[in-house]
């Protein structure tokens, strides 16, 4: 297929600790090779309220960082954020949102891209998918995405979302120790704690989604 017949897919996430960014270059390169041109665009959180928070990693402070960012959460108001020229410099066939989860819901980049004039650019009637990463809360995250971008006059298609392994609390200080020292340990203050983020698995479950993503973007027919 040459550049122009190829169905053009931008994937637009913002990512702290790189698993977004981790499954959405894996499902890109899976689109590629089906036959797609991919956009990767990362959204900034340039917002100086929290950009220096976001800025350090790991956090000196997770408990009382990731707390701090409640309010924010729940005011629901669009913050400053960077949107890449890529997003809005031409025209895409399909839109990938990625999207963790910050405190239940959609993470405030995310959700104050989905709030700007350039998502109504690339999304109106379009059709759009959502990934989400997260600790275990994905539900809301995922219905926040396709409820804002189809009031964005996209077409939501399905989505996919990767959880974390571990309980309610031991997935918490898993996070929190991850968050606070940049590594993974096997006990946070003496209890013993799940690994935290994407496994092998994950990735492979957002192959398979991808590919069968690439399929219906480039029927068989026209890969040949
Ligand atoms: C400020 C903040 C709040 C979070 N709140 C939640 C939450 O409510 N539920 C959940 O399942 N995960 C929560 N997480 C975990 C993230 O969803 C998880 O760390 C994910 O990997 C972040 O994606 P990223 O690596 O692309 O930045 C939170 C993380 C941060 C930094």
């Amino acid at each position: 297929m040459d550049s122009a017949t190829k169905p053009a897919v931008l994937m637009v996430y913002f990512s702290y600790t790189h698993q977004t960014e981790k499954v959405m270059e894996a499902m890109a390169e899976v689109l590629r090779d089906r036959g797609c041109e991919t956009t990767l665009a990362r959204i900034e959180f340039t917002d100086p309220r929290y950009e220096k928070r976001f800025k350090q990693f790991p956090m000196p402070k997770p408990f009382l960082e990731v707390v701090a960012m409640i309010p924010a959460e729940l005011r629901h108001r669009p913050a400053q954020i960077g949107i890449p020229d890529v997003v809005t410099e031409r025209e895409y066939d399909f839109v990938f949102i990625g999207s963790p989860t910050w405190w239940l819901s959609t993470d405030i980049p995310i959700r104050s891209f989905l709030e700007s004039d350039a998502a109504t650019k690339v999304l109106n009637g379009k059709p759009f998918t959502g990934a989400v990463c997260c600790r275990r809360y994905w539900k809301h995250n995922l219905n926040t995405v396709r409820r804002m971008g189809t009031k964005r006059g996209g077409d939501f298609v399905d989505g996919i979302h990767f959880r974390y392994q571990g309980g309610q609390v031991r997935s918490l200080f898993s996070l929190l120790s991850f968050l606070g020292s940049g590594e993974y340990k096997e006990r946070y203050h003496g209890v013993k704690i799940p690994p935290t983020n994407l496994q092998d698995y994950h990735l492979d479950e957002a192959r398979e989604f991808a590919s069968a993503l690439g399929n219906r973007l480039v029927p068989a027919s026209s890969s040949e």
